[in-house]
């Protein structure tokens, strides 16, 4: 039986606990953490429900953010998950918790998407951080759709709780490519149009990049597309996912990440590409 808590007592604390960190208004990506920590770990399931106002950068993007509770909590019931973890603000920062118990993600959490977004990495890791310190579980599962926080809470946490396994999950798009986000349901019928372009034009840059192998020519050719669409955008960019940077010479991989805006929605997504 599914059971709605708003604090961890100490006999949840001591269990072994596969969790799952959202924000709610969640959809199939969403549960497909849910589904993938459920086949991976023989553990109990929790799900957190938290808007983390310190990761936004700006207000009226956290003033908008979705909310849609009791559809969470129906959803999160047919998945059969042992805890739904509602805190409230007070519980995740009391009065004594002080600016410096903050973390800052440095280098890594100031470029691309923390660029564009400052001081948003360090919310991140702050709420994370926080999160893991309250319900203490021996695995975590983030999404892959968010590359670069995954990349940052998984360096992050390497050296700090070595006994906790992060388990990455596949992105899940719907049948146009667009890949499912909480702000998707923030956009009207042709915006969610408009925004299924995003995917068409991930697709194209990567094919331009295998056949022409040259990475600027190759985001110069995607952002030219974002041009031609009339979708604004702040970023595309190829990075090599072991560093999260600029790719060299050396790289082994590559991952093409971008930030674009539709109707006044920022959306992210990115494309692994194995060569
Ligand atoms: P949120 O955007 O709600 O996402 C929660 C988790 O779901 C993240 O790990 C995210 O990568 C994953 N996710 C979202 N859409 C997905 C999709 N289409 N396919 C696969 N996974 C997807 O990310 C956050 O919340 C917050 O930053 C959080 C980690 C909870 C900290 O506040």
């Amino acid at each position: 039986m599914t059971r709605i808590i708003n604090e961890i007592d100490k006999k949840i604390f001591l269990e072994e606990k596969c969790f799952i960190p959202t924000m709610g208004a969640l959809h199939k990506g969403h549960l497909s953490l849910v589904k993938l920590g459920k086949k991976s770990t023989n553990c109990k399931t929790i799900v957190s429900i938290f808007v983390n106002k310190r990761q936004f950068n700006d207000e009226s993007d956290y003033d908008n953010y979705p909310i849609n509770l009791d559809k969470d909590i129906e959803l999160l019931r047919k998945e059969k998950v042992d805890y739904i973890f509602i805190p409230n603000e007070n519980y995740i920062y009391p009065k004594d918790f002080a600016e410096a118990d903050g973390i800052e993600s440095g280098e890594k959490g100031n470029l691309f998407e923390g660029a564009h977004r400052p001081g948003h990495f360090d919310g991140v890791l702050t709420v994370v951080n926080r999160l893991f310190d309250l319900v203490n579980p021996t695995s975590a599962v983030f999404g892959k759709k968010d590359a670069q926080q995954l990349y940052i809470v998984k360096e992050f946490f390497a050296n700090k709780r070595n006994n906790l396994s992060i388990i990455e999950a596949e992105i899940i798009r719907d049948e146009y490519g667009l890949a499912m986000s909480s702000r998707n349901r923030l956009l009207s019928k042709s915006g969610i149009n408009i925004a299924r372009n995003i995917f068409q034009i991930l697709k194209k840059t990567k094919e331009h990049f295998i056949q022409n192998q040259d990475i600027q020519k190759a985001e110069s050719f995607g952002k030219e597309l974002f041009n031609e669409n009339a979708i604004e955008y702040d970023y595309l960019n190829f990075v090599d996912p072991k560093y999260f940077e600029t790719p060299d010479k050396n790289h082994e991989k590559l991952l093409l990440i971008t930030a674009a805006y539709v109707e006044g929605i920022r959306l992210i997504d990115n494309m692994e590409l194995i060569q």
